[in-house]
């Protein structure tokens, strides 16, 4: 049977080996899915072992992501602007890298009936999950993309990247604008217990607001938003399905149907 895997650090809490069954069941696809903890200074050798046994592919999670895309002979292009590969694939003796996380997050928008062309985004964050997403929303066609970190300069060097694209930085204190039709959080400053150094002011009622965090409760960034009534809240539960469909698709040419197990998952993290 076909070999996959997800390679992270830590990797218990993965909940990618579930997804993927899901999408083998639902397909059809004869394929073994598993995760796979890596020390730290080991991660190519982990992949040439998966190799050696006749692996086709695998995921690769925190802290992996960038020595991933090192280890490439091919890229994507949304892979070499987000510096990072989620995405591994064993062909003719190549591995090949893609980012499937930005196309998950897209998915997972419009799937939620969120409008994206010709709309403001306000973009939280400029670390590697920032990053990855750029480039599959700026495909879009958004009227604007404003990307607010913490860290100015880091935003800076990201947008960059774009010169021919309708994307600006700052920092949090600088978003004044207050007609956002989509704000993303891509910070950790949720998962830390910190809280996000963001005017509420800047969560109005029509805004849809969306954290590619989640857990069994909302999201303190989400928390927020339901206080200001923001009219739609998302968490990056949908992202996380939509990236695996990506990556699926990638290695079985056949795209598996996100919708139903995003439910199952959605039961099995709030049991
Ligand atoms: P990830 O891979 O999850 O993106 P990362 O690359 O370490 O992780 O990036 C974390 C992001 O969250 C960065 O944008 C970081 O801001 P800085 O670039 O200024 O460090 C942001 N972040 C983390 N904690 C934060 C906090 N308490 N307030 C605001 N931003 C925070």
């Amino acid at each position: 049977m076909d070999q996959y895997r997800v390679f992270g650090n830590p990797i218990k809490q993965s909940r990618s080996p579930f997804i993927h069954q899901k999408f083998a069941e639902q397909t059809n696809e004869q394929l073994n899915y598993q995760s796979e903890y890596v020390e730290i200074g080991e991660f190519a050798q982990a992949v040439q072992h998966l190799i050696s046994v006749g692996g086709k592919g695998a995921n690769v999670t925190a802290p992996f992501k960038e020595e991933a895309m090192a280890l490439c002979d091919k890229l994507t292009e949304r892979a070499k602007l987000a510096g990072a590969v989620n995405t591994l694939s064993f062909v003719n003796g190549e591995v090949w890298g893609d980012t499937t996380d930005g196309d998950g997050l897209v998915n997972d928008l419009l799937a939620n009936d969120v409008v994206l062309k010709n709309k403001k985004i306000l973009l939280l964050g400029a670390g590697g999950a920032a990053k990855g997403v750029i480039l599959p929303l700026l495909e879009q066609s958004p009227a604007q993309l404003v990307v607010a970190n913490r860290t100015v300069s880091k935003a800076e060097a990201i947008i960059q990247q774009y010169p021919k694209h309708p994307i600006t930085c700052c920092s949090f204190e600088e978003v004044t604008d207050h007609k956002f039709d989509v704000i993303i959080n891509a910070t950790s400053a949720g998962l830390n217990g910190q809280a996000l150094p963001i005017s509420e002011e800047v969560i109005q009622q029509n805004v849809t607001c969306y954290d590619m965090t989640y857990g069994k409760t909302l999201t303190p960034f989400l928390q927020l938003a339901k206080q200001r009534n923001a009219v739609k809240l998302i968490d990056g539960l949908g992202m996380l399905v939509g990236q695996a469909a990506v990556s699926f698709a990638i290695w079985r040419n056949t795209q598996p149907e996100t919708k139903q197990v995003l439910a199952l998952l959605r039961e099995e993290i709030l049991k």
